[in-house]
């Protein structure tokens, strides 16, 4: 599952023991591996070959430009959501053939840079937006396919937070509204609706609701081809859930097999957009023990890192697991809790944790995906530094921020 294990007690990643990566590089650090980060995007194209479709890693998850450059590397197209990460994929050398747009709320800016450069498809999630994009592209005299995003309101039984296909979210066209837009835009001059696109949510674990969406959406298909509706791809989202916990996620092969069928049949070429499935497990987060504080109703483990560098636990209550360094040490009933000055700075609350001292060390595992994307300068606190390895070999992808970055854009009037 992943190629960070203990040897003779002590945790490496691949070939690097930790221990010496935080020696050498202070705290808080992430660290990947950079064969976990290959081995899930092969895994998934392995469970696809009979359908060759194109994997475009989702860039929110983890947009660092060696993550990115790495997958792009082996094949990976990107997914984006804004102009910043149209500007990390290009950097990273993605070909632009590669990269698929989704987002709600894109703007006029940020289409016209996407129409320059002559991405694959924007995933289009509203009739404004479409309208927006006609208008744009007419007026750079360029013909842009776009997929419309469809919310088929199925129920993926993950977060409320990242759930994203039930009516009530934000997010896609209802079937009956998609019809009638697919129907009108026919007489669009510079748009092509040439595929669809679905997104159900993320970290879903079962198969049912992938399957659920993807039948409404084979359905769907099949009556826009009695309308003489041509279309060319579909775009099954991402959402793979991955192992945190005790979670049974289904493999990328239990979930080829399931689908496999029902994506063939639409004759369709296929995108996948997964995020988390490929980065998730790759990485980990190393904090250092600052203090281990007792009151009288509890133990507190206070670490360097804080919410700012990985904020899931505090937004959505997620379980990352966390681990010494030595595998010997025991356990015991404690809070691991950030500096942060709010009280949902934590990384896990009563829970059987090793009986760490100070100075000592704690892995947090699974930190790959949505960790350092999501992470901040809250109460002004540098971001750590990113390093990847590769069996025996370390490089420093994002070097620790400075105080000077902190400041770096401010003005006094
Ligand atoms: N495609 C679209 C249109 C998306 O919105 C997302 C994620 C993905 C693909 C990739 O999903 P994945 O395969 O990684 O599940 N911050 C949350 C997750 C937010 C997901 C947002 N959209 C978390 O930490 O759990």
């Amino acid at each position: 599952m992943h190629d960070f294990k203990f040897k003779k007690n002590a945790l490496f990643c691949e070939d690097v023991r930790i221990e010496k990566l935080v020696e050498r590089f202070g705290t808080p650090l992430y660290v990947y591996s950079y064969h976990t980060l290959i081995d899930h995007f092969l895994k998934l194209k392995k469970a696809f070959e009979p359908i060759k479709p194109l994997i475009c890693y989702s860039v929110k998850a983890n947009s660092n430009l060696a993550i990115l450059k790495s997958l792009v590397n082996k094949g990976s197209g990107l997914d984006i959501v804004s102009g910043g990460e149209l500007f990390r994929a290009l950097k990273a050398g993605c070909p632009s053939g590669r990269i698929v747009y989704a987002s709600v709320g894109k703007t006029a800016k940020e289409i016209e840079e996407a129409i320059r450069l002559g991405i694959l498809f924007f995933n289009v999630e509203s009739l404004p937006e479409l309208n927006s994009i006609q208008h744009i592209a007419k007026r750079l005299k360029k013909r842009v396919n776009v997929a419309l995003r469809i919310n088929p309101d199925v129920e993926p039984k993950t977060h409320k937070y990242i759930t994203t296909g039930k009516l009530t979210n934000k997010f896609g066209i209802d079937l009956f509204s998609a019809k009638k837009i697919i129907l009108y835009a026919r007489g669009f001059s510079h748009v092509n609706v040439s595929g669809l696109h679905i997104h159900i949510g993320s970290q879903i674990t079962t198969s049912e609701a992938f399957v659920a969406a993807i039948k409404k959406i084979t359905v769907f298909i099949a009556q826009l081809k009695k309308e003489s509706v041509k279309l060319d791809y579909l775009n099954i989202g991402g959402g793979l859930g991955i192992v945190y916990d005790k979670e049974t996620p289904q493999t990328a092969q239990r979930f080829a097999d399931i689908v496999l069928p029902l994506l063939k049949s639409t004759g369709l070429k296929i995108i996948m957009e997964p995020g988390r499935f490929i980065v998730g497990n790759a990485g980990i987060l190393v904090t250092k023990v600052l203090y281990v504080k007792n009151t009288p109703k509890k133990k507190f483990i206070i670490v360097d890192a804080g919410m700012n560098d990985l904020i899931r636990p505090s937004l959505y209550g997620a379980y990352h697991n966390i681990l010494a360094l030595d595998k010997r040490v025991g356990l015991e009933k404690a809070d691991v809790v950030g500096p942060i000055c709010e009280s949902g700075d934590f990384f896990a609350k009563d829970r059987m944790l090793p009986q760490v001292g100070e100075g000592e060390y704690l892995a947090i595992m699974s930190a790959g995906a949505y960790g350092f994307s999501m992470s901040s300068n809250y109460n002004s606190r540098r971001r750590a530094e990113e390093v990847l390895v590769s069996k025996g070999r370390v490089s420093v992808i994002r070097r620790r921020e400075s105080y000077q970055d902190l400041v770096r854009n401010e003005v006094i009037p």
